[in-house]
């Protein structure tokens, strides 16, 4: 499965597990129903003609509803980052000044376009956000970031979501908290929950506390809806105690994930990622943490 990457980066993207979510995924006539939608990765990869698509994080939600009311065009996505990337490469502290007017313009104005140059030009691809949902990671000090390459990439990106995204009412996208949306789901929908990890990695938009987890928990019970849950299950230092204390009473599917950044060293290992679904699996292996690359290649 050739995966679509879309043109904001986040430290918990799912795109290298894309294929095998939608290996799990049935096959449906309904909508697909994301209430944590982050970067989009899974969604613009889901293919659905129909869907309903929600984070709490204003920006993500901004970005794309742009690119649905053709706001955001892939011509004026190139423009701005010849613009902006030419004044970074001749900005001084090598590139930094330039860095920190585009971050206090984002966090005063909030552009949709300053939040990509900052998504594509903060440290190692992170998203964070402070208290008042300013941009909170510092510039990844290349200075040429935005080569000829780099902006024909996030262009081709930008493109590739605006022909997928599909304009209202078929595409809807919302600003609000996940309890809001599921509800939404009927039976021949399917949600596909990735909220901030318990226990883990948190910032402004991305809290997440037990009574969180027991709400969706709850609502995930109650759904008539197909669900498929992202969680970790466990890695070298300890377990993810949601598992056994409530995503246990549904099918659990697991596999070796490695993601590549994340503030502390716990964040940068290997973790056994889980997918937890309230349909029966016969397409899937169900354990395969701990198997080695070379025996079944093609799940890597
Ligand atoms: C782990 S990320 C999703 C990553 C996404 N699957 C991807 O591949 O890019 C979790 C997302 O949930 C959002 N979020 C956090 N709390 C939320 C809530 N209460 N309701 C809805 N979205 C929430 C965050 O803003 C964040 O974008």
């Amino acid at each position: 499965m050739k995966v679509i990457v879309p043109p904001i980066k986040s430290q918990g993207i799912k795109t290298k597990l894309v294929p095998w979510i939608m290996q799990l995924a049935p096959k449906t006539k309904g909508k697909w129903v994301e209430p944590f939608l982050g970067t989009g990765v899974v969604a613009f990869n889901s293919f659905f003609e129909k869907a309903i698509l929600n984070d709490t994080n204003p920006h993500i939600i901004n970005f794309y509803k742009g690119i649905q009311n053709k706001v955001i065009t892939p011509a004026l996505m190139k423009n701005y980052l010849e613009t902006e990337g030419a004044l970074l490469s001749k900005a001084d502290d090598n590139g930094y000044e330039h860095y920190r007017k585009i971050r206090s313009r984002f966090n005063e104005q909030f552009s949709p376009y300053d939040f990509i140059f900052l998504s594509r030009a903060g440290f190692n691809g992170m998203m964070r956000f402070g208290k008042k949902g300013n941009w909170n990671i510092p510039f990844c000090k290349k200075p040429e970031r935005f080569s000829p390459a780099y902006v024909t990439k996030i262009t081709n990106q930008v493109s590739s979501v605006s022909k997928i995204i599909k304009p209202e009412p078929d595409w809807l996208f919302y600003n609000k908290s996940f309890s809001e949306i599921i509800p939404l789901a009927g039976k021949d929908d399917i949600i596909y929950c990735d909220p901030p990890y318990y226990g883990r990695y948190v910032d402004y938009y991305n809290g997440w506390s037990e009574e969180d987890e027991q709400l969706l928990y709850n609502l995930l019970k109650e759904t008539k809806a197909k669900f498929i849950l992202s969680t970790w299950h466990h890695n070298d230092w300890r377990e993810n105690e949601m598992i056994n204390k409530l995503w246990n009473n549904f099918n659990i599917v697991t596999r070796d994930h490695f993601y590549h950044s994340g503030g502390n060293i716990e964040n940068r290992r290997t973790i056994v990622e889980a997918l937890v679904c309230n349909f029966d699996i016969e397409n899937i292996e169900s354990h395969n943490h701990g198997v080695k690359k070379h025996i079944i290649p093609e799940l890597f």
